[in-house]
């Protein structure tokens, strides 16, 4: 269990605080909310305090003899400002201290992460944004905001990213560090592969795979709050796309060839995360499969599908990076590892996340480790943990080999 500070400023998102100290809660993390005088304008100090279970204050002159101002960001682990208004940005970088939160933030020794939320013009403002530019400099975390519908029937870039997102990269900053969360992969196009492809056998059956994509969705997160312009090729994947992330969504490996080999055109990157079945039934029945029907199958014969991974590196533009996934097991001809290096001399990637599948390990679960083969001979070893900080340690191998 960690201590977390919720900074809440006076935006209209602030609504979505409730739902991120609620996921924060749920995680077992104690959370203090310490929101602006502003903020309590669009949700009450109540709605803080019930869910939090924790007294909330907005001003210095609360609390006195326990020097609030002081002890609350001295003994935090993290700092989590969601929204973080123009305003309170601005306050935070010019040192102020006029509200309980921006005394906090001064006194705060553990990483600090804001999440902007404002109109389109307030975040693209040249205040806003030398303001952004000097909490990164001084190690802050500003996460980019998501691109969608803000207060009005307007859209672009201010959004907040959702709660559940909030929680994820908290979580991760508290598992792998501030390192994790690094700008450094703002201005890529990253283009990346999640799931299981699904080969109809009729309108009803397929062949598919265990791949969840959670690992490829942990990668297209923590890429797009490391300021990548990220698009995700989602085959077969549950759930919502992760904030500031372009979903394409695809069912057969066809599809995911079609919609790798086009998006690859304008990506700096191409991760292929995706498990691609190698082989389809020949031929799809246009209608449900009987049995005791005169179309009743006794085998089903295979063809092979195409190798994504190979053309993408055959088609790769100069400068260009490929990162290749192999889940493997060990067996007589060689571990895990072996397995990888080979593969990797075969598909000719840049680079080679490999994962032991062996004993149920990976598919489904939260958590992975992971190897990352070099073509250069290169190997790093990902220790055990969550998607999200696996993610974060294969972009932290694929940075170094960035033009
Ligand atoms: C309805 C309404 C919505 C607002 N939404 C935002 C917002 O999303 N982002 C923002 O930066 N400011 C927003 N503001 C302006 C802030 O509330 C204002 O700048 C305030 O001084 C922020 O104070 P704080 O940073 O101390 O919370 C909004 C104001 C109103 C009245």
């Amino acid at each position: 269990m960690s201590s977390i500070v919720l900074g809440v400023s006076g935006g209209v998102a602030a609504y979505k605080a409730a739902l991120l100290l609620r996921a924060l809660t749920e995680s077992g993390h104690d959370v203090r909310v310490v929101p602006t005088p502003s903020a309590l304008h669009f949700v009450g100090a109540a709605t803080f305090e019930a869910l939090s279970g924790n007294p909330v204050t907005t001003d210095v002159w609360a609390d006195v003899p326990e020097v609030a101002h002081v002890r609350i960001g001295q003994t935090a682990d993290l700092v989590v400002v969601a929204p973080a208004t123009a305003d309170l940005l601005a306050r935070a970088a010019a040192g102020r201290a006029d509200d309980l939160l921006t005394a906090t933030l001064l006194t705060a020794h553990c990483p600090v992460v804001f999440a902007p939320a404002m109109h389109t013009e307030m975040w693209l403002h040249p205040a806003t944004q030398d303001n952004v530019a000097t909490l990164r400099r001084r190690g802050a975390i500003v996460l980019p905001p998501a691109v969608g519908r803000l207060t009005g029937p307007d859209s672009g870039p201010g959004r907040l990213p959702e709660p559940a997102d909030i929680a994820a990269l908290a979580q991760l900053v508290l598992d792998a560090g501030p390192a994790a969360l690094a700008q450094d992969l703002a201005g890529r196009r990253v283009l990346i592969s999640a799931g299981g492809t699904r080969e109809p056998l009729d309108p009803v059956r397929y062949l598919g795979n265990r791949s969840s994509g959670l690992q490829g969705l942990a990668l297209a997160r923590v890429a797009a709050a490391r300021g990548a312009d990220v698009v995700l090729v989602a085959a077969n994947v549950d759930g919502p796309a992760p904030f500031g992330v372009r979903v394409e969504r695809v069912g057969t490996a066809e599809e995911l060839r079609t919609a790798m080999r086009t998006g690859a055109r304008e990506a700096d990157v191409v991760v292929m995360s995706a498990a691609v079945a190698d082989f389809r039934p020949e031929s799809v029945a246009p209608t449900k499969l009987k049995k005791g029907s005169a179309a009743e199958p006794s085998s089903i014969p295979l063809v092979r599908n195409p190798d994504v991974l190979v053309e993408l590196v055959a088609e790769r533009s100069a400068g260009q990076l490929v990162v290749g996934f192999a889940a493997e097991t060990g067996d007589a001809e060689g571990d895990v590892l072996a397995h990888g290096r080979a593969k990797l001399a075969r598909k000719g990637c840049d680079l080679l996340v490999v994962n032991d599948v062996s004993d149920g390990r990976v598919f489904g679960r939260p958590d992975n480790a992971a190897v990352v083969l070099g073509s250069d001979g290169s190997a790093t070893e990902l220790p055990p943990g969550s998607k999200d900080s696996v993610a974060a340690g294969i972009w932290s191998a694929v940075v170094p080999h960035l033009g």
